[in-house]
Parts: C-alpha cells; sequence; structure tokens
C-alpha cells in the first residue's frame, strides 16, 4: 500500500493518509461539545476539508463517532497509566494527526515519537509549525509496510530504552495478516514493554467495506482475526486489558438510545477470543 495509491467509483479519491482527517474530525466534533470527554483543539483545523467531507459521504448509520471517541478515551487512559508505571518513550506508528503530544499532561522529559508516511508528516509539520508539544517530540516519515525501514526505525529509537510503549491506533486494520505478525515480531524486541492496539471482528471490517466502498477504495481494511485477541496470544503477546468499544462509549454516554438500549440488555458480550459474526471492536493492551 503506497501513499500514491487512490481510487473510487464517484469521482473525489481518497489516499490511505485521508483517514486520517477522518478520524480527526470525530475528535474536533467531540471537542466541540459542551460534556466533551477530552478536548483536542487542533483537530478542526486537522481534519481539514476532508475528514468532514469523508464523514459527510458515508451512510448515515456510519456517520457517529462513538468508536472513535471510546478508542481515544481508552488509550489516553493506557498511556497515563504506563507512565505511571515507568513508561520512558512512546512509538506513535501510524500516528496521523493525532495531537497526545499537545493535549495531554505529559513529563516533559518524555520522549514521543510519531512515525508515519511522508506526505501526511509533511502536512503533519506545516500545520503544527506555530505549535509546542507538552514533551520531546519527533516525527519520523516512514514507510511502516516496509519491513526493512521498519525494523531499522526500531532499532534506532528503542535503543537503550526499557519500558516503551507502541501504539498503533488505527493502522493495524489495514494491513493484512502477514504483515501484522512482521509487525509483532518486530516489537517483540529488547525495550518494547505494551503494544496498544485497535481491533475489530470480521463483521465491522466487512460492515466497513460494504457500506464505505467507494472512500475506502485505496485503503481496504483487512486484519480482523476471528480469534481476537488470542491472534497476539498465539504471538507471545500478554493481553493486559481488553476496552470494548461498546462499553467504553456506553460508560461515556456516546451511543444512540437503541444501542445504549440493546447493551443494557442481559445478554452475553462478545468473547474477545472467538468473535465469530459478532460485530465487536476494542482497544487491546499487551505487554510482555
Ligand atoms: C485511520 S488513520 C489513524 C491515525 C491515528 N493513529 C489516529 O488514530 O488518529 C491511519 C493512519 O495510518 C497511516 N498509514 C497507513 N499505512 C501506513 C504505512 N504503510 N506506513 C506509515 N503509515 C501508514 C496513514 O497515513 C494514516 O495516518
Amino acid at each position: 500500500m503506497t501513499e500514491a495509491q487512490t481510487g473510487n467509483q464517484t469521482g473525489k479519491t481518497y489516499t490511505i493518509s485521508d483517514t486520517a482527517n477522518w478520524v480527526a474530525f470525530h475528535r474536533a466534533v467531540e471537542s466541540a461539545r459542551p460534556d466533551a470527554v477530552f478536548r483536542d483543539p487542533l483537530a478542526e483545523r486537522l481534519a481539514g476539508v476532508t475528514g468532514p467531507e469523508i464523514v459527510a459521504r458515508a451512510p448515515k448509520a456510519m456517520r457517529n463517532g462513538w468508536p472513535i471517541i471510546a478508542r481515544t478515551v481508552s488509550i489516553d487512559e493506557i498511556i497515563a497509566t504506563a507512565i505511571g508505571e515507568g513508561c520512558d518513550c512512546v512509538i506513535n506508528l501510524a500516528a496521523g494527526l493525532d495531537t497526545r503530544p499537545y493535549r495531554l499532561d505529559l513529563p516533559k522529559t518524555l520522549t514521543w515519537i510519531e512515525a508515519d508516511l511522508p506526505g501526511l508528516v509533511d502536512e503533519k509539520n506545516r500545520l503544527l509549525a506555530n505549535e509546542t508539544p507538552r514533551c520531546q517530540l519527533q516525527r519520523v516519515k516512514i514507510d511502516l509496510a516496509d519491513n526493512a525501514a521498519r525494523a531499522a526505525f526500531l532499532d534506532g529509537v528503542t535503543a537503550g530504552r526499557q519500558r516503551v510503549l507502541v501504539l498503533s491506533e488505527g493502522l493495524l486494520m489495514y494491513l493484512d495478516d502477514a504483515l501484522v505478525r512482521s509487525l509483532s515480531d518486530d516489537l517483540k524486541r529488547a525495550g518494547v514493554k505494551w503494544w496498544v492496539s485497535d481491533q475489530i471482528s470480521p463483521a465491522v471490517r466487512d460492515m466497513f467495506m460494504s457500506n464505505m466502498q467507494d472512500i475506502l477504495a485505496s485503503a481496504p481494511m483487512h486484519f480482523a482475526p476471528e480469534n481476537g485477541v488470542a491472534f497476539y496470544e498465539a504471538l507471545g503477546w500478554r493481553v493486559r486489558e481488553v476496552l470494548s468499544s461498546a462499553e467504553v462509549a456506553l460508560r461515556l454516554k456516546r451511543l444512540s438510545w437503541l444501542m445504549t438500549l440493546l447493551m443494557r440488555l442481559p445478554l452475553p458480550q462478545p468473547d474477545p477470543r472467538r468473535l465469530g459474526t459478532a460485530r465487536w471492536g476494542a482497544v487491546v493492551w499487551l505487554e510482555r
């Protein structure tokens, strides 16, 4: 998958990096609410025109941002816990237009490395040129699908570190299984203590691909293992926490009334190791 890949059937084309504008727009919408559960004052600027455009083109049922709000809050909370446990470096793979280094309460000395495709990084650097991060922020231009480049990058940034937290928020679903396995092998290196990602079930992937096929034509979703978090356990990771998006969104009061009702019914929730046909998504916190 390259930055240059674009294409859809209805005119306007989107790249894989435009998906960063899409999720930034959901953060902007949340930030504008009087009862916002987080404030990301840069999100509106970063979402640009592309973010709202993608949401407007999505079917009505796919426009609600609750999965992104739940994911953002879950990962914010994990970062705070990891820092409390001595995390000395955060590596945000496919950081997109995330602004945590500017909005979270972080130690000034914390090293934070963002990695993404060159065009996205150039644009982000331009849009945030006058902003000051709260920690030691570096931005790296890289194609994370390039195994050799990724390994060299990780060698460099993890050298001498002991408690690195790696984020791959909103990335894995765009990769195939083999690439996720290869990334997992790379992350099992000295220094990396935690890996946080988001996970979707096959049914959610299929729902996105059938309802947003023109928008996602150049950014198809692949990785959504039926065995959910067991996929990582088989690769040697310990699952520390699984934060179901729907449960977090229920706690945050971001679900529609119908979903709120469904979540309150005494029905069994999907088994995160046997997803079957369930519509399910979660933030998964792995550790070694
Ligand atoms: C849905 S966005 C998520 C961005 C960010 N993590 C967030 O949650 O706001 C997906 C991101 O993955 C990046 N990406 C996709 N494939 C990539 C690759 N091969 N190398 C580096 N970045 C990639 C895109 O440029 C985009 O910023």
